[in-house]
């Protein structure tokens, strides 16, 4: 049985995640693209993965930085991440951002973020699968997340 892509999302959408606001920088640029197909993949070494779609802009942006970090957003972040997942500049001006060790935009209300140099590029499909080493992290001890769930947005009950 093969399934159609939009049932394929349908279902899958299912699969309540979290959001993020991948990040780099080439030279004096920086670049953010919000993105849920996001996972924790290995602790010894410490490695994380971010699929990114090969149409579009962001997935050679985020090949010539050679780095990304992981914002998580917060619940007060939806702002943020349709910033970053609509037409419109993709640079942090404006925003509150540090930095770690990569240079990678940092926001610094996420709920957490992990800072990784990119370690391998692997195909997936229509997407790319970025393998990047976390080489610095960090997550205050309160906060809610910004939830994705059926294709909208979500909070956790209060
Ligand atoms: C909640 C959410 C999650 C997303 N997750 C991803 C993702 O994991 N990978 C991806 O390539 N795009 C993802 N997108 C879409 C990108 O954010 C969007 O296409 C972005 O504008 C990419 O810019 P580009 O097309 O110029 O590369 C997501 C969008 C939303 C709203």
């Amino acid at each position: 049985m093969t399934l159609d892509s939009k049932e394929q999302r349908r279902i899958l959408g299912k699969f309540a995640t979290g959001v993020t606001v991948a990040s780099t920088k080439i030279g004096d640029e920086t670049w953010g693209m919000t993105a849920n197909a996001v996972t924790s993949l290995s602790l010894e070494p410490p490695l994380v993965i971010l699929c990114i779609q090969k149409e579009g802009q962001s997935r050679a942006k985020f090949e010539e930085g050679g780095c990304f970090a992981l914002n998580i957003l917060s619940v007060d972040q939806q702002e943020i991440s349709d910033r970053f997942a609509f037409k419109g500049p993709k640079d942090f001006s404006g925003l509150d951002t540090t930095t770690a060790k990569t240079g990678a935009p940092i926001l610094k209300d996420a709920l957490g973020w992990v800072d990784c140099q990119l370690k391998e590029i692997l195909p997936g499909g229509d997407h790319d699968i970025f393998v990047g080493e976390i080489v610095a992290g960090g997550a205050p001890e309160e906060g809610s997340p910004l939830l994705y769930f059926s294709g909208k947005y979500a909070k956790l009950p209060t």
